[in-house]
């Protein structure tokens, strides 16, 4: 026996034109408001630059904190000058060539290890090793600036040990990671000391076991500190998110 009864809708119900286009309306007014300032900011900057066809990045970091996700975007500031406000994760990425070109030995700071940063690192982390050897905790580099092609070994590595999903969650892949910006270092030892005092020389730990994997997109780092400066470094670590987090909402407020 067949049933009469209709199959429930999976569509939508039925709109009125007029609904449907009052977003549009409201995107076009908008943007007609933009277009006539000279110098359009916030909301109207945001329009226009949707409505005039966006740069990928600017598109996607426009809406909400996305979900982590392995893409290749162009990271929105790529330029050496753009250091501190840099987002980088496995969506945003700067290109091989993006490189910095005032890169010292980390032996400059007076630490041990190997490897080198930006110049413009090194008053502050001098500062950082000074007030950890102060408080009895000895910091080594364990790995510092590294070129695109040094993070595909890296990557490869540890792929070929445990597999690309570990891989992913533990390695950026080359162009994503922020070792490649030279304001970012590994450390051997002193993960508590970083947590607690890093902001106050002008670094924060960048993944956090508290914001990650879900906010940061990688597996806990105690040991990564990326350099942003002591103002910027400050309000991360009041804000209590992540870099990746913070920045996405305040990229434009860095100086
Ligand atoms: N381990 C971090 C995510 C990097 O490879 O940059
Ligand atoms: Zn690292």
């Amino acid at each position: 026996m067949t049933s009469t009864t209709p199959a429930p809708s999976l569509t939508a119900p039925h709109r009125t034109p007029r609904r449907r286009r009052a977003p549009v309306v409201l995107v076009l007014v908008l943007a007609g408001i933009g277009l006539a300032l000279a110098g359009p900011t916030g909301l109207a900057a945001r329009v226009v630059r949707a409505v005039g066809g966006a740069p990928a990045a600017q598109a996607v970091l426009d809406g909400p904190l996305a979900p982590c996700r392995a893409d290749d975007i162009l990271a929105l500031h790529r330029e050496p000058a753009d250091w501190a406000r840099t987002l980088l994760d496995p969506t945003f990425r700067l290109e091989p060539d993006d490189l910095p070109s005032d890169l010292v030995p980390v032996a400059e700071a007076g630490l041990r290890g190997g490897g080198s940063v930006r110049l413009l690192v090194i008053d502050d982390l001098r500062s950082l090793a000074a007030a950890a050897r102060e408080d009895g905790v000895t910091l080594r580099v364990r790995s510092a600036f590294r070129s695109y092609d040094d993070q595909i070994r890296t990557f490869a590595s540890l792929e070929a040990l445990n597999g690309r999903d570990w891989a992913e969650l533990s390695a950026a892949r080359a162009g994503h990671s922020e070792h490649q910006l030279g304001t970012t270092l590994d450390f051997d030892g002193g993960n508590d000391w970083l947590a607690a005092n890093a902001w106050r020389h002008g670094f924060v730990v960048s993944y956090p076991a508290a914001r990650s994997p879900q906010f940061t997109c990688y597996k806990a780092e105690p040991w990564h500190v990326r350099h942003v400066g002591r103002g910027v470094a400050r309000r991360v670590h009041e804000s209590g998110v992540s870099l990746r987090e913070w920045l996405w909402i305040h990229a434009d407020e860095v100086p």
